[in-house]
C-alpha cells in the first residue's frame, strides 16, 4: 500500500542512532522508511517500513527509488545517518594507525560516507513532495570528526589497557569532513527549490564503552560526560519539521561543548 502519512526516510535506521530515531519519528506521526543492510526485519513496528538494501551499490539506486515510490507519495525528508564506523566497543581491531591504511577500508568508508548520502540525495530528489505547503529537508548525520579531527589522546589509556596502539583512523574524520561540505553546497544548490540542507554532529555517544575510555573522553567534554543517543532525537524533529523552515546549511554540533575548546 502506498502510504499517503508524511514519510521520512532514515538510513542505517537499524544502528544504535538510527533505531532511535526510527522509533521517535514513528511515535510522531511519520511514516518512517528504514533503509539498512542488516537482515533484522522482525525490529520493525508500526509506522515503519523496512529495506533492505546495500547503500554502497549505487549503480542500482533506481531499483531503490522504485521501491521507495511503492511505498510513498509523501516524502518529505531524508536522514543520511547509516555510516561505517568501527566502534571501539566492539573491535579494536578496526583502529589502526596512518602507516596501516588500507585501500579496500578507505574505499568502503568513502563509498558509505560521503558517495551514498550525495548519490541518494540525488535519486530522492525527482520523488520529494514538493507539492505541499512545506519545506522538504535533508538532514545529514555527520559527527565532531568531521568538524575538528580526533583527539588521539583519548584512545591512551584504552591502548595501554588492550596492549594494542589504538588510534582513530584517517578515513571516518575526512568522509565526515566531506559530508559536512556536500550539506553546505546542497543548502545553497537547493535553497531556492524548497529544501532545507543542514547536519547533526553529535559528539561520542555512550554505548558500554570501557570505563577507562569513558573517562578519557569525558575529561575533554566541557560537560564532563558522554552523549546519550537519545540527546539527538529532538535536534533532528527540528531539522525535520517546519521549526527550521529558515535554518539552511548549518552543521548543529550536539556535542556537550567538544568543539567549542
Ligand atoms: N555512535 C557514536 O558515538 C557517533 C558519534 C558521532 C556521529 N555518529 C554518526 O551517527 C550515525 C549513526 O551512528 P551509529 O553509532 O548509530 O552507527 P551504527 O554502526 O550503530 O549503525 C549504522 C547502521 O548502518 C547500517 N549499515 C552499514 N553499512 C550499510 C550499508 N552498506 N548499507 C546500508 N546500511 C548500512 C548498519 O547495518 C547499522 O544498522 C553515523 O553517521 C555515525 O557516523 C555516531
Amino acid at each position: 500500500m502506498i502510504e499517503s502519512k508524511k514519510t521520512i526516510i532514515i538510513t542505517g535506521g537499524l544502528g544504535l542512532l538510527g533505531k532511535k530515531a526510527s522509533y521517535f519519528f514513528a511515535s510522531r506521526g511519520f511514516h518512517v522508511i528504514v533503509i539498512d543492510i542488516a537482515d533484522e526485519k522482525k525490529e520493525i513496528a508500526k509506522n515503519i517500513s523496512y529495506v533492505q538494501y546495500d547503500l554502497t551499490d549505487i549503480n542500482s539506486y533506481d531499483f531503490l527509488i522504485n521501491k521507495i515510490k511503492s511505498l510513498t507519495c509523501n516524502l518529505v525528508c531524508l536522514i543520511n545517518n547509516a555510516a561505517f564506523n568501527p566502534k571501539i566497543e566492539e573491535n579494536i581491531k578496526g583502529f589502526g594507525s596512518f602507516e596501516e591504511l588500507d585501500l579496500n577500508t578507505w574505499n568502503k568508508e568513502v563509498n558509505l560516507n560521503l558517495t551514498a548520502p550525495v548519490f541518494l540525495t540525488k535519486a530522492l530528489l525527482p520523488i520529494f513532495n514538493n507539492d505541499s505547503n512545506d519545506y522538504c529537508k535533508i538532514i545529514n548525520v555527520i559527527s565532531t570528526y568531521g568538524l575538528v579531527p580526533p583527539n588521539q589522546s583519548i584512545y591512551n589509556n584504552l591502548s595501554i589497557k588492550t596492549g594494542h596502539a589504538i588510534i582513530k583512523p584517517i578515513g571516518y574524520p575526512v568522509t565526515k569532513a566531506g559530508l559536512a561540505m556536500a550539506t553546505k553546497y546542497l543548502s545553497i544548490y537547493l535553497g531556492k527549490k524548497g529544501f532545507n540542507v543542514n547536519g547533526i554532529a553529535p559528539g561520542g555517544i555512550e554505548n558500554h564503552q570501557d570505563k577507562v575510555f569513558i573517562e578519557a573522553y569525558s575529561e575533554q567534554v566541557p560537560m564532563g560526560r558522554m552523549a546519550k543517543a537519545d540527546e539527538m532525537l529532538e535536534t533532528l524533529y527540528l531539522l525535520a519539521t517546519s521549526g527550521s523552515n529558515y535554518i539552511n546549511g548549518q552543521i548543529i554540533a550536539v556535542d556537550g561543548g567538544w568543539t567549542t575548546w
